[in-house]
């Protein structure tokens, strides 16, 4: 029994029937044409939520006052904190550690790993558990000019056009040349890449790349990324200590304004700790939780945006933090998988995207803003998209293609957890098509940091999601697993470089939140929310209000 229903079943016989030719010509190596760069810039501009005005307002403090963010991210970066009306005794530290990671996905432990090879005594809290991050959730790849005919030029134009030319230069470079470093030092871990029987790589295109580059290990690369990773961690108990389910909520400054700790908040027992840092470095990823224009997300549960508010309040100066990417393939059924990430390795293997009428209308690999913004328009411009029992908009991935073009099983082999994930709801992903729209995947933009991952604020550092400039309006694919682990790297060795300088015996104080709360009174905002919010509250108003007795 299939888990469309009938008239999903009567409808999927449109894609069926287009089938042949498309798979015909994806043989002969053609492909739908590809937007100009003038239909580029005026399909985001009508179809991209980016560029909507509503759902948005200039901010009224902070480094960033007046720029105009997403109405969500302004009034937590104008909240207040959770220790305003409490009493902390800063004297007594409970913890003392050369590095505070703030955040234990990719980002962070790479960042733990690069400061114990320099011998630092590192603290990793993380609000979940160890590895609960983006990162273990990223699908199909991680970037990396390693291979023939390749090089980190080529890499670097696909990043920088990515991005639409707003990325920053330095952090772009860094990024595409410590690639192939990365790539080796996670096979030197014991990571299991996808491989040819001869032992070479398997490489594929993603939106937007001009060579094949994104190396995966299934459609798990994140997963596996982030067993090398924490393993290597939690076996060095001599110079890394993890505190799980204790989530940073406050910075703590000297009388400089450095930063020089943080206050923790164990989820478990309400208790608050105090740790005194030499460095400090936030790598607590991004803000998917909080829905962005209303949309469904593929994020992990606790990225709410928690580093960005404390930063902020820190004095460190955001970048770019207005742009949202939307994946262009999440989920629309089953309901139960709503805004799951359907990978664009899916795509990468030859899967097209089709309306109602089994009709393909763009590039499949279009960078993802732009595939994004064509998905949109398909649906609620052209009005041939499809619609679910709940009333959400979609098309067709048209994922039995992968088997047609590269043999009975490719589904299964490549995109196991994928398969599995469909197949629990009576849906072969390689006999049938996926219906999705765009989901929010990914925060663009964040906290300004150096090549360095060195923030605006002495003592503190910034790395992974919760960074911005890397790149710049618009991420490629397999760019972020990238993007963790180099400049989680980077962060470590800086931060070590940092503490080797610092005695780390100035006061902690939270004069910056004092300073910060004040000019939240003088902007006017009398009832600021409280923040940073630590996991997102999807309890409905009408049982908030049902009276128990
Ligand atoms: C994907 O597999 O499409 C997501 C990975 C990424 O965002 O780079």
């Amino acid at each position: 029994m299939s888990g469309y229903g009938e008239e999903f079943q009567k409808l999927i016989e449109a894609v069926e029937a287009s089938r042949p030719a498309r798979v015909e010509m994806a043989k002969r190596g053609e492909a739908f044409p590809a937007l100009t760069m003038t239909q580029r810039e005026e399909w985001l501009g009508k179809y991209h939520p980016d560029y909507k005005d509503e759902g948005r307002r200039a901010v009224k403090v902070g480094p960033n006052e007046g720029q105009v963010f997403p109405e969500e991210v302004s009034e937590l970066l104008e909240s207040k904190s959770i220790l305003s009306d409490l009493k902390i005794d800063l004297s007594k530290p409970d913890y003392e550690t050369d590095l505070l990671v703030i955040g234990a996905g990719g980002a962070g432990t790479a960042a733990a790993l690069a400061a114990s090879d320099q011998g630092l005594k590192v603290l990793v809290s993380t609000k979940l558990r160890h590895g609960d991050s983006n990162t273990v959730m990223a699908e199909g790849g991680i970037q990396g000019a390693d291979q023939e005919g390749d090089s980190p030029y080529f890499h670097y134009l696909d990043v920088i056009g990515g991005g639409h030319f707003t990325n920053d230069p330095a952090l772009v470079g860094a990024m595409t040349n410590d690639a192939p470093i990365i790539i080796d030092w996670l096979e030197r871990m014991g990571m299991m890449f996808d491989k040819f029987p001869d032992g070479r790589m398997k490489v594929r295109h993603g939106g937007g790349t001009s060579r094949k580059r994104m190396h995966s290990a299934g459609d798990m690369t994140g997963a596996e990324i982030m067993r090398v990773v924490r393993d290597e961690a939690r076996n060095r108990t001599d110079t890394i200590d993890i505190l799980e389910f204790s989530p940073a909520v406050e910075l703590l400054t000297d009388d400089n304004g450095d930063v020089t700790g943080a206050v923790l908040y164990n989820l478990e027992t309400k208790e608050y700790y105090v740790v005194r840092a030499k460095s400090v470095l936030i790598s607590s990823g991004g803000f998917g939780r909080l829905h962005i224009q209303g949309f469904p997300t593929t994020n992990h549960y606790g990225a709410t945006a928690d580093g960005i508010i404390m930063a902020y309040r820190a004095g460190a100066a955001l970048q770019d933090l207005d742009s949202t990417q939307y994946h262009p393939t999440g989920v629309v059924y089953p309901e139960q998988n709503v805004g799951l990430l359907i990978t664009e390795k899916v795509r990468g293997l030859g899967a097209q995207l089709v309306n109602i009428d089994g009709e393909q209308f763009c590039f499949p690999l279009e960078p993802r803003d732009v595939e994004s913004a064509c998905v949109i328009r398909e649906c609620l411009d052209i009005e041939k998209g499809i619609v679910t029992p709940t009333g959400r908009p979609g098309v067709w991935l048209d994922s039995p293609m992968i088997d047609i073009l590269h043999g009975e099983g490719t589904v299964r082999k490549e995109l196991p957890a994928k398969y599995i994930q469909f197949k629990r709801y009576g849906i072969d992903i390689s006999k049938q098509p996926m219906l999705i729209y765009p989901t929010l995947h990914y925060q663009n933009g964040g906290i300004k940091i150096g090549a360095d991952a060195a923030t605006s604020v002495p003592g503190l550092f910034g790395a992974g999601e919760v960074a911005g400039g890397v790149h710049g309006r618009n991420r490629l694919m397999g760019n972020s697993l990238l993007d963790v682990l180099v400049f989680g790297r980077r962060a470590g060795l800086a931060a070590a470089e940092h503490a080797g300088k610092t005695k780390g015996d100035g006061k902690l104080t939270l004069g910056h939140v004092t300073e910060f709360e004040k000019s939240l009174k003088d902007a006017g905002i009398k009832k600021p929310t409280v923040g940073p919010i630590i996991l997102p509250d999807y309890t409905p108003d009408h049982v908030k209000s049902r009276q128990w007795c």
